[in-house]
């Protein structure tokens, strides 16, 4: 299937859960609002593949990431709510993505890839 419908409604904040998307599995995270505000934070200067966090979500469903979920250095699968920018470490070589998703230490080269995706209401959004 070339784009899938997803529901949100179940996911709580603070919580995320990992589907398929034409075979790669994709995060969709519920943030926080403190990890909202904390990603928002960062100047574009303090990073490697420089993205606003506006550019990552949409406009009035910032609370929601989603983000193929394939280290963007050699592929695996990072861990949720891990490292030291509150987002997602990579255990295969250490790196270490933000609260957005983007790359802020070790080896991979550039943030966590945003798939295409439109929000059909607030609670339902395709993906692809
Ligand atoms: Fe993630 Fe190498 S595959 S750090």
């Amino acid at each position: 299937l070339a784009s899938i419908e997803f529901n949100l409604a179940n996911i709580p904040e603070g919580q995320s859960v990992t589907i398929t998307w034409r075979g790669l599995p994709v995060f969709v995270r519920h943030r926080t609002q403190a990890e909202i505000d904390e990603a928002k934070a960062v100047p574009l200067a303090d990073l490697k593949d420089p993205e606003t966090d506006e550019q990552r979500t949409k406009p009035g469903h910032e609370q929601w990431l989603i983000m193929i979920a394939n280290c963007t250095h050699l592929g695996c699968v990072p861990i949720g709510q891990s490292g030291d920018f509150d987002g997602w470490f990579c255990p295969c070589h250490g790196s270490h993505y933000d609260s957005a998703g983007r790359i802020r230490k070790g080896p991979a080269p550039k943030n966590l890839v945003v798939p295409p995706y439109e929000f059909i209401s607030d609670t339902l959004v395709q993906i692809g």
